[in-house]
């Protein structure tokens, strides 16, 4: 599944749900946002149709995200019908973790090969502040299921802010070592329901690594070790264990992106940028052929552009917020 510029799409990101049960500041507002319906979304046989046609052109790796994922309430059988596809892709999932401490052990017996938790402190009151919900016990609990259900590496993503969570990113640094998480940083994206991200205020992957360097040694892995990953890595004191800096904004990585992606309402979306989407419901609900859908899928990543563009002139925000495309 080519693009203009010779990448090929390996790894879906399927947004199961655009709901969430925290309500962190960059995301969206504090009463959350206007929910699809359940009729707008599609069904978990749609869903795994669609994935197939996806793995048939080439996925091998499938990301489950949200909103938050685990509030789909079949995400287990979910799971299980991917890992059931041929050939099976690897199948990860991005979770604010609230809900894993019941649900690890299953989603390990149903196929699920890894988890990724969003968790952006360790303080409790300002993880209260920043999710506005006071669920920290919670994420952590299910994080030590997952490792304990054998969901590992147990990869933790963080988004520092500034006058938030800026000045304790080692603190973050410092406790997911302890436990053996894998931690990554993220730059804060315009992809706010708000649209209230400014470039200024971004903490951007420089002054993290300047933080995190005050207190451990940082040495950089051979850009070979990263193929598509969008972090740059770094041995931790001489390693073995590694942070991440994903630097979106000021270091795009976008001429190696593999990614691509499937909304809850079953929209096709070649970046998380775009400002267009391709629809494969409707044409599914109308008794689309697998080839016609992927002819779609296809037509769709053909008009991926080189790069997001954040910062052009020209650029806009896309319509649609971060917490309906998935991460
Ligand atoms: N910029 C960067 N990361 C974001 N996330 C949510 N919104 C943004 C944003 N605007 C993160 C979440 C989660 C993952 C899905 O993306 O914290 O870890
Ligand atoms: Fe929910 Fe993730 Fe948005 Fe936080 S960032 S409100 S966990 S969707």
């Amino acid at each position: 599944m080519p693009d203009q510029f010779g990448r090929v799409a390996r790894d879906l990101r399927v947004s199961v749900t655009d709901r969430c049960n925290l309500r962190c500041t960059y995301c969206m507002p504090a009463e959350g946002l206007p929910w699809l319906a359940k009729p707008e979304m599609l069904t978990d046989e749609e869903l795994l149709r669609i994935v197939g046609v996806f793995v048939g052109l080439g996925v091998r790796q499938v990301r489950l995200t949200g909103g938050e994922p685990l509030l789909r309430r079949s995400i287990v059988d979910v799971v299980a019908g991917i890992a059931a596809l041929e050939p099976r892709p690897q199948i990860a999932m991005t979770t604010n973790g609230v809900g894993l401490e019941r649900v690890a052990g299953r989603l390990a017996d149903a196929g699920l090969d890894r988890v990724n938790v969003s968790l952006d402190t360790i303080d409790a009151e300002t993880f209260t502040q920043l999710t506005r919900r006071d669920r920290l016990t919670d994420v952590e609990k299910g994080m030590a299921a997952a490792a304990e259900a054998g969901l590992t590496p147990v990869k933790v993503n963080a988004v520092a802010m500034r006058g938030v969570n800026d000045e304790a990113v080692a603190d973050v640094l410092a406790w997911c070592l302890d436990r053996g998480y894998e931690l990554r940083f993220i730059e804060q994206m315009p992809l706010d329901a708000q649209h209230a991200w400014d470039r200024e205020s971004m903490v951007s992957a420089e002054e993290v690594r300047e933080r995190l360097s005050e207190r451990y040694t940082l040495t950089p892995l051979s850009s070979g070790e990263r193929g598509s990953a969008p972090a740059e890595r770094f041995l931790v004191d001489g390693g073995p264990a590694t942070v991440g800096i994903i630097a979106s904004v000021s270091e795009p990585f976008c001429a190696a992106c593999d990614r691509t992606r499937l909304t809850a309402d079953g929209q096709v979306r070649n970046c998380l940028f775009s400002e267009v989407e391709t629809d494969l419901r409707g044409p599914l609900r109308e008794g689309a052929s697998d080839e016609e859908l992927a002819g779609l899928i296809q037509g769709e990543m053909w008009r991926k552009k080189r790069g997001h563009g954040i910062g052009d002139p020209g650029f806009r925000q896309p319509d649609r917020p971060m917490s309906s495309i998935g991460g």
